[in-house]
């Protein structure tokens, strides 16, 4: 197996001296296959840990932020194989070792790990019904907001844990953990994931109540429950969780990425292009395929996903825009599932650029996730922000210009803008859409865009 830690460390580093550079190109064609979810894949990883023996994950895309979560699982003493290419990773945990002795220091993540990606605080609630404690630094902000994690201290509090932080840390620690009804102020996707991976090894019954039902989540607790958990609820708003004694590894492929997919939906729409997503589940994307149709995108469904999973839904999109038609005006708001995701925001900007006319994008979840917009404008985007909304006005065309990634979806959306936009783009601070991103500009390359990477 390939020694990820030096190739991934090459990698990073790569990243951070690269840029793309991107030429106004012609309409996308052809097919891509929409790889596996990143934020299905990072929670699954650290539910791992609850269970003895090794899981087997597949469908594992190749991002910087998986590569981080194995370093973070390593650093526990998880051993990790994987053979990157082929998506699959192999983990056992059995180095854990389980309850702590009360007197034994907890584990502790270092602040340098935990830090560089907020997804490291998934650990906590695996950790915590594990070996009865952890030591984690509390995750700071981040560019698109200050992102707390009240909501799963909350929950581990009602489940039994001593709470205490300090100096940027949080220590946490438990004996058995004991089932509780608990209600989540807001639907957060990582308190409710967090909250339900710490139930599973608990005593008794634990209902969370207002929980999120993101795709992600469900795919979670059907990995959990491969493992000899008990959740049920999954995907509606009231999880139960009845603890069991154990958990045992097992094989689980995780679900088509819905962000990945939904991106090059609209890199599909605002080259005017006609391109086959293979490996979706349209039921994850309806929001996103509603708010294309209604800016004027033909949207076709096909295909069936065989095997597993209870989806009815295609499993492949036809999404093109014919050339002479023109994109129409369309208002949106995120939301929780399953309303407009957050995570589709930026990229809906970029194409809202070029409709005829004003849309209204307005961002609910998130406090801060508007900086793609300072970096369009200065490709002569006509967008004003009006508190929580963007007011796009409709230009014709966009110019080429040096601009930055400031954070993942921001960075996509400046992508799919410097494909409609004339003349030369130039991203730098690439780093953060290989984060979320397995192979994107591969993608694009493959489909006709003129994009590549090169050396800053
Ligand atoms: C997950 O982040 C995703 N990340 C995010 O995707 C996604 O944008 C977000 O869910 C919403 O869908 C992963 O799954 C790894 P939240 P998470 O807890 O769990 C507030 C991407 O681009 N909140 O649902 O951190 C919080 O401040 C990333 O792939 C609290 O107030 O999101 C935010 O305003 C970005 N207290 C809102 O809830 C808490 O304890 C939503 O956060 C927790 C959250």
């Amino acid at each position: 197996m390939e020694n990820f830690n030096q190739n991934n460390d090459q990698k990073t580093n790569q990243n951070l001296n690269q840029k793309l550079v991107i030429e106004q190109s012609p309409p996308l064609k052809g097919r891509v296959r929409v790889g596996g979810s990143k934020n299905a894949v990072l929670p699954i990883m650290a539910a791992s840990i609850l269970a003895e023996g090794r899981s087997v994950v597949k469908e594992v895309p190749d991002l910087s932020d998986v590569a981080h979560m194995e370093l973070l699982l390593k650093h526990l003493g998880v051993s990790i194989s994987r053979d990157i290419g082929a998506g699959v990773i192999a983990l056992e945990p059995a180095a854990l070792g389980s309850a702590r002795d009360p007197g034994e220091r907890p584990m502790e993540i270092p602040y340098k790990l935990a830090s560089a990606m907020r997804a490291s605080f998934m650990i906590a609630g695996p950790l915590l019904a594990r070996t009865g404690g952890a030591r984690i630094p509390l995750p700071g902000g981040c560019a698109i907001g200050s992102r707390p994690v009240d909501l799963h201290l909350k929950g581990f509090a009602a489940l039994g844990a001593r709470i205490q932080s300090e100096h940027g840390f949080v220590n946490m620690s438990a004996g058995r953990l004991k089932g509780a009804d608990i209600y989540l102020d807001f639907p957060s996707v990582g308190a409710t994931e967090n909250i339900m991976m710490a139930a599973t090894l608990a005593e008794g019954q634990t209902v969370i109540e207002n929980c999120a039902t993101e795709p992600e989540v469900v795919d979670l607790a059907g990995f959990l429950n491969m493992c000899g958990a008990c959740v049920r609820g999954a995907g509606t708003d009231t999880i139960r969780v009845d603890g069991v004694s154990g958990l045992r590894g097992g094989e689980y492929a995780v679900i088509p990425d819905r962000i990945e997919a939904g991106t090059l939906m609209i890199a599909a729409a605002i080259t005017r292009g006609d391109v086959v997503l293979e490996n979706v589940i349209s039921d994850h994307l309806r929001p996103v395929i509603a708010k294309l149709r209604e800016a004027g995108v033909s949207i076709e469904e096909a295909g069936k996903r065989d095997g597993g999973g209870a989806d009815e839904t295609g499993a492949m999109l036809r999404v093109s825009l014919p050339e002479g038609k023109t994109l129409k005006t369309v208002d949106l708001k995120t939301m929780p599932y399953p309303g407009f995701p957050t995570d589709m925001q930026a990229q809906a900007v970029s194409l809202l650029i070029f409709a005829e006319g004003t849309s209204l994008v307005t961002e609910t979840v998130f406090e801060n996730r508007f900086m793609h917009i300072g970096e369009l404008k200065r490709m002569g985007a006509d967008i004003k922000i009006e508190g929580r909304s963007a007011v796009i006005e409709g230009v014709k065309t966009l110019a080429g210009a040096q601009v930055k990634a400031t954070d993942l979806r921001a960075g996509a959306a400046l992508v799919l803008a410097s494909l409609r936009a004339e003349g030369v783009t130039e991203i730098s601070e690439i780093h953060h859409i290989r984060r979320g991103y397995d192979g994107l500009e591969e993608k694009l390359y493959a489909l006709g865009a003129r994009i590549k990477t090169v050396e800053a």
